[in-house]
């Protein structure tokens, strides 16, 4: 099932990342959940990440992993890792961040900014999410799946 949402301002955005985090909370399993976004810079992954952790009623500030790689966050049902690969090129990156580890961890969502430079190594999501804009206004479509 995919489905198009399309938001007008940052708000909209993490409204819809809320809402992702409904239906992850639905999803019966101890394994780690993964959600992959898709999007170029500026698009609004790390946004949408802060409405996803919204949602799990994390209320404390949520940062860009980009110079971490990862940052993690306690919530009250799942312990949630935000991933940028977006300065990962080889799978052996990946690798040296423990990436097996993380994905091993039971009641947790694990979240991927540039999940493309991770192919090979990530498993198959749970959910997919494309943003695209035009670059100029503050539309952004979020296609989801
Ligand atoms: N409709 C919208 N949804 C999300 N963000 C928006 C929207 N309109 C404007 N913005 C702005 O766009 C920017 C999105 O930045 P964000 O860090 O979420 O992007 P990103 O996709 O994570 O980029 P990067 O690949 O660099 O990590 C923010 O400054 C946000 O305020
Ligand atoms: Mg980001």
């Amino acid at each position: 099932m995919t489905r198009l949402t399309v938001t007008s301002n940052e708000n909209e955005t993490i409204a819809a990342g809320e809402q992702l985090a409904q239906e992850i909370s639905k999803i019966k399993t101890d394994r780690s959940i993964i959600i992959f976004l898709e999007g170029e810079l500026g698009a609004g992954k790390t946004t949408f990440t802060k409405g996803i952790l919204k949602g799990f009623n994390y209320k404390e500030l949520v940062k860009s992993p980009t110079y971490n790689i990862v940052e993690i966050y306690e919530t009250d049902k799942y312990r949630v890792f935000h991933f940028d690969l977006y300065r990962i090129s080889e799978p052996i990156e990946l690798e040296e961040i423990g990436i097996e580890e993380y994905l091993k961890e039971l009641k947790s969502v694990s979240i991927f900014e540039w999940p493309n430079n991770g192919k090979g190594t990530l498993p198959s999501a749970d959910f997919n999410v494309q943003i695209s804009y035009n670059g100029k206004d503050d539309i952004r479509e979020l296609l989801i799946s």
